[in-house]
């Protein structure tokens, strides 16, 4: 069994599939593991922490790729510089996995059908006990929240704490974060731990009391928009109104909101619109933290800053990546813990159940076809 790890392609992608710390524990299960030269240098991981690793370091992609029964990456194969796509350069036959978001890149899915991959998504793995160490989603979620918290301090013109000097008071910096799921809890303890005020709020009614568990203050409208597995549904046009009217009040009232809605994990919900913005206080700041899904605000600049009326509006696109260093090592070892949980190291193979959970819920594309329902359904729309 070999697997290579490529460097990644995607512009600004500075995470690598694998850590030395993770390679080392393949290649100790009797996995052979080859990585494209400096692929881990934008992580600050050397070539030679590789070879000390036991992998193979190679310049050559394309043999390195042809060769390879196993590819693990970070991000969805795409167009390379060059003008190749990475899903030609894997061999027919073999396993990818990496972190697809499929629904969102269609045409790289179809690719991996035609060039008879089976190909695994990691953050379509199901929200189980046993697939947590697993959950790509979650290990980068958490990263965002928290870089996300650190881009709104940088932005606002206060501090975040109270402060008691000789020159005067400050107030704590009001903080409210929208969607409290990895992300969102995680923002709201960073927020908490630099001194802020920190409201929050979410569609599903559980998260009460982990919003309050970690120092922050429940503002919620009544609803039941739980899809189950962790997921939330769309609201109905009525519920949307009742929280744009929340939102309305109380972004008035706050310096920084951080947003991290998201609708089945992929898609952001427009939350906050021109109105909402218009309401709030010149310098205070949001940080849309669904512009990976396509933001929160209707007013963001994906991957960009904009400023109306005095409010800036930062959508950072990919947080974990400037993080490099312990976003590649917790997405490692989420890949690790997924090849060890089907590797027979004394059969030295795989063992693929295909009634498995874990492989039904993120197996994306089989012998050739696409086999993820979800992803079936958004060709299917995309077709119509
Ligand atoms: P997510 O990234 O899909 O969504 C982020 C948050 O936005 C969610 O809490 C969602 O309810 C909220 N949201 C959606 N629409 C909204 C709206 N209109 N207004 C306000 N908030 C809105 O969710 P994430 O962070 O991936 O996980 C959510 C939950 O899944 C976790 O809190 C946890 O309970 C569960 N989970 C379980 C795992 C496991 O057992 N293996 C692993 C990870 C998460």
């Amino acid at each position: 069994m070999k697997i290579a790890v490529p460097k990644e392609v995607r512009e600004h992608e500075h995470r690598v599939a694998l850590d030395p710390a993770s390679c080392k524990k393949l290649v100790q299960a009797g996995i052979g593991v080859a990585i494209e030269a400096g692929a881990g240098a934008r992580a600050f991981f050397t070539d030679e922490a590789y070879r000390e690793a036991g992998a193979d370091v190679s310049t050559d992609l394309a043999a390195l790729c042809g060769a390879a029964d196993c590819v693990l990456k970070v991000n969805a194969p795409m167009a390379r510089p060059d003008g190749s796509h990475e899903a030609d350069l894997l061999k027919p036959g073999s396993l990818l996995l990496a972190s697809i978001f499929p629904t969102r890149n269609l045409d790289a899915v179809e690719r991996l059908a035609a060039r008879k991959i089976t190909a695994f998504s990691t953050d379509c793995i199901p929200r189980t006990t046993r697939a947590q160490a697993m959950d790509t989603l979650s290990s980068q979620a958490n990263i965002t929240g928290y870089k996300g918290v650190l881009v709104g301090a940088m932005e606002l013109p206060k501090y975040f704490p109270m402060f008691m000097t000789a020159a005067g008071n400050t107030l704590p910096a009001k903080v409210f974060v929208i969607g409290a799921g990895v992300a969102g809890l995680q923002a709201i303890a960073t927020a908490r731990r630099l001194g802020a005020s920190v409201s929050a709020t979410d569609v599903r009614p559980e998260v009460k009391e982990q919003i309050e568990s970690v120092g922050g203050k429940y503002i919620g409208i009544e609803v039941q928009a739980s899809a189950g597995g962790g997921y939330a549904t769309e609201l109905s046009a009525e519920d949307k109104a009742r929280q744009a009217r929340m939102l309305a009040d109380h972004c008035a009232t706050v310096d920084v909101v951080i947003t991290t809605a998201l609708i089945g994990g992929v898609f952001a919900p427009k939350l906050l619109d021109e109105a909402i913005v218009g309401s709030m206080k010149p310098g205070s700041v949001i940080v849309d933290l669904g512009a990976d899904g396509g933001g929160n605000c209707t007013l963001s600049k994906i991957g960009g800053t904009v400023e109306v009326g005095g409010v800036r509006i930062v959508a950072p696109t990919n947080l974990p990546s400037t993080l490099p260093h312990h976003a590649s090592m917790m997405f490692s070892r989420n890949l690790l813990n997924f090849v060890t949980a089907f590797w027979k190291k004394e059969e030295q193979r795989f063992d693929l159940d295909w009634e498995d959970d874990i492989l039904k819920g993120c197996v994306i594309t089989r012998d050739g076809e696409i086999v993820h329902a979800p992803t079936l359904k958004a060709l299917q729309a995309r077709q119509a």
